[in-house]
């Protein structure tokens, strides 16, 4: 066999057995059979020398070639066996997978925006930090008014800005942006510069409604509350409304509900009256109609604003508002 036969058979076999190869300690081995220092091909340069001048050139370069191609395949299965030989131990348990999931407080928002979009509101929303017209003047609080007094505020930037107090800021910016008919909700955080205890925080959530038309009057917000209340607590609760002072409504109304704990006999939770406040409520008060730059001798209707930590605690049970703003991983993965 002539030296190039040779050559041509190692490689053919080399390709062979580089192929079929299914372990990195296999294919070492298999590099050093090929080109390790005692391999054919390492002793291969001595044969050559004793070539005549024409036949070294050639045999020499097809020599070398036969290493650059033998190197290739090596390189190329190793790349092809680290990415691929991942051992699989099947008796050994798996790793656990933490997946997150939505905060008891979104969840609950999210459940009370499918029940509102089901009686006819559309979700909306409104900044955070917001101006002293949105928060108060707009809504019928002027600058020196006794009501500002309702509403611990926090400041911003010297008395520029404030962080809202309330969601109702969204009334009259809403009204604007969107004109009527409407009928508008919008859930989220507010803030207030006050101490904090088992029912009270700096910060907490709120949720607003607004329904303006021709008509809408204070039986279609009966109608929505109880319907509201029915599909959020899953049993048919009295819901009971009493007058109750806003200065953005008039009249004006609190919303109680019987107690869920004691089912109207009285407990302590709800103080002995079966009842529980749950929501302030009225009819729009022609000032905010107004300052929103709406037709009040056409238009008319009603809003309502919530607690939502409040019907949260209520539904489940929770005697603390802090218990629910931390992030204590052994409360929120109960939900
Ligand atoms: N914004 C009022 C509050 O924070 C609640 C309310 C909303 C009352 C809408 C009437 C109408 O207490």
């Amino acid at each position: 066999m002539s030296l190039e036969e040779t050559l041509n058979k190692i490689w053919q076999e080399a390709e062979k057995e580089f192929t079929s190869v299914k372990s990195l300690s296999e294919l070492e081995n298999l590099l050093i059979k090929y080109l390790g220092r005692k391999s054919y091909l390492a002793n291969f340069p001595s044969l050559i020398k004793k070539l005549e001048i024409e036949e070294k050139r050639k045999i020499g370069s097809l020599y070398n070639e036969l290493k650059r191609k033998i190197e290739n395949l090596y390189r190329q299965k190793k790349e092809f066996l680290l990415e691929t030989n991942i051992k699989f131990d099947f008796e050994h348990p798996g790793r656990e997978i933490k997946v997150g999931k939505e905060h008891l407080i979104s969840q609950t928002i999210n459940k009370i925006f499918d029940i509102f979009i089901q009686l006819g509101f559309s979700v909306v929303d409104y900044a955070q930090i917001v101006d002293e017209k949105e928060n108060f003047d707009y809504l019928n609080i002027p600058p020196h008014h006794p009501a500002r007094d309702l509403w611990d505020t926090l400041w911003v930037k010297n008395r520029e800005l404030l962080f809202r107090t309330h969601t109702s800021c969204f009334q009259v910016p809403v009204l604007k942006k969107y004109g009527v008919p409407i009928r508008a909700i919008i859930a989220g955080k507010v803030f207030r510069y006050e101490a904090i205890d088992k029912t009270h925080d700096f910060e907490f959530y709120q949720l607003d409604g607004i329904s303006i038309s021709e008509n809408s009057n204070l039986g279609h917000l009966k109608y929505v509350v109880e319907k509201f209340f029915e599909r959020f607590f899953k049993e048919n609760l009295p819901v009971r409304f009493r007058p109750g002072y806003f200065p953005f409504v008039e009249p004006g109304l609190e919303i109680d509900i019987g107690c869920i704990f004691c089912k109207q006999r009285g407990c302590i939770i709800c103080k002995k009256t079966g009842f529980i406040e749950v929501a302030g409520a009225g009819m729009v008060h022609d000032f905010v109609l107004k300052s929103a730059g709406i037709d009040y001798k056409k238009y008319q209707g009603y809003a309502f604003g919530f607690g939502v930590d409040r019907l949260i605690m209520l539904e489940h049970g929770i005697d603390d508002i802090r218990i629910l703003h931390s992030s204590d991983l052994r409360f929120i993965r109960q939900f």
